[in-house]
């Protein structure tokens, strides 16, 4: 689908954001192979989510989807998985096969997952090498490091294992395997990324213990809880920059997850000074939320890297269009995972938005951005990456001219109703 905008004079409204992806994944795996059965709701209506309970029906789990944004899951008791009789797909989603790797690893049956182009491009080798540690029988493409991977489900042991990469889906697969292995499963993080597994995991009566950076867990049963899941920040982040870069503009965002693993977004637009106020903080389902309201605001170039980078890794592609928006330089580094996301969106964001006027200069795990300079429409790619397709929504919006975006429908892979939204809150 090509999706045609142009600027909009003002920017104004309430958005009602998705339900968290991180959190909609993890709330129905680990409810799949709970005691009890769990209602969720606000889940993500997205593309990848729907992949994550495909696959877990396909291994006999009942799930409903309802059409108020609820899921029911009938939990199958800890060992309950039946085998599939087809190949799992996950579709576009890294989370999906990443942690139904861990999953499988420990089920006494044989299994096969793949997934898209971009998918089965994507590296599956920091999964499987420790998976093996534990015992794991795992194969796939390209040295065991690409899927399809197959995986013939045995007993695990538990290892003590320092991730090479903060990445919380490697961390939550072997969380998921844990959870079946002998002895403990012990990890330790080079920076904290994401922690919903963690949280839901304790909530759900798992033996863990967090210290800082090492996670310890025992191999244990959870039990069922519903659970009510905050706006997706990931989502957030597209509005919040769109705001502060619009002239004339005021978004009202409710119910927003602000973990502060994954917050990273409000501190940047904090610092480059944003007019962002966070207001009715409180906890839902064991995680921060709070409502959020932005204006259009003088933004100015900051430098971004270091520990910060695992709690915005998602939002980078809308942080390069802040900052060529904003006076002066901005600089992001020690990103280089952005080369192994959806797309290699090093690449991805500093062409698209180089071919608008920004001034754009790629890093081995960056970027430099000489920002300020206006943008002028173009005809532009998502490549098939909803965060690259919805970056360039937003620009289109304080782009002189006529912008088309290519593959626009990738959007839905983590937020459904985008352009709808982008429709309602711009005038023209
Ligand atoms: C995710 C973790 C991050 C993130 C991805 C979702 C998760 O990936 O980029 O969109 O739900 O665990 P990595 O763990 O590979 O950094």
């Amino acid at each position: 689908m090509k999706q045609r905008l142009s600027a909009a004079k003002a920017l104004s409204g309430n958005i009602q954001l998705p339900g968290d992806k991180s959190i909609s994944h993890r709330a129905v795996i680990l409810n799949s192979i709970a005691y009890g059965s769990a209602k969720i709701s606000n889940f993500a209506q997205s593309d990848d989510c729907k992949s994550t309970i495909a696959c877990l029906q396909s291994l006999g789990v009942q799930i409903d989807i309802n059409e108020d944004n609820t899921i029911n899951i009938q939990g199958m008791a800890g060992r309950g998985l039946q085998g599939s009789e087809d190949v799992l797909d996950a579709g576009n989603s890294g989370t999906t096969m990443r942690l139904l790797t861990g999953l499988l690893s420990a089920q006494p049956f044989l299994s096969v997952i793949t997934g898209d182009k971009s998918l089965r491009s994507r590296p599956m080798g920091r999964v499987i090498q420790p998976l093996k540690l534990m015992g794991a029988q795992i194969s796939g493409h390209d040295g065991d490091s690409k899927a399809p991977l197959t995986i013939k489900g045995g007993s695990l042991k538990g290892i003590r294992y320092e991730l090479p990469v903060a990445s919380a889906q490697l961390k939550s697969a072997l969380l998921l395997a844990g959870l079946f292995a002998q002895g403990d499963t012990v990890i330790i993080e080079p920076a904290s990324s994401r922690d919903h597994t963690e949280r839901m995991l304790k909530a759900m009566g798992a033996d863990i213990k967090v210290d800082e950076l090492t996670i310890s867990l025992s191999p244990g049963s959870l039990n069922a809880v519903d659970m009510e899941v905050p706006g997706d920040i990931s989502s957030a982040a597209f509005w919040l920059v769109a705001a502060a870069i619009h002239p004339q503009a005021s978004l009202s965002l409710r119910n927003v997850g602000i973990n502060p693993t994954r917050s990273g977004i409000i501190d940047v637009l904090q610092s480059m000074g944003a007019n962002l106020t966070i207001k009715n903080e409180h906890e839902v389902s064991g995680e921060p939320v709070a409502d959020l309201h932005i204006e259009s605001s003088s933004l100015a170039g900051i430098e971004i890297g270091g520990d910060i980078i695992p709690r915005l890794i998602d939002e980078i592609p809308i942080i390069a269009l802040a900052g060529s928006m904003a006076r002066g330089k901005t600089v992001i580094k020690d990103a280089k995972e952005l080369r192994v996301k959806e797309s290699d969106r090093i690449s991805t964001t500093a062409k698209e938005l180089s071919k608008l006027g920004a001034d754009i200069e790629e890093l081995p795990d960056g970027m430099v951005i000489n920002g300020g300079k206006a943008l002028s429409a173009a005809e532009c790619d998502s490549y098939g990456d909803h965060r690259i397709a919805m970056m360039l929504g937003i620009a289109a919006l304080v782009s002189d001219g006529e912008m088309t975006i290519d593959k626009a429908e990738a959007a839905d892979v983590s937020y459904s109703g985008f352009w709808q939204d982008l429709t309602r809150v711009s005038s023209i």
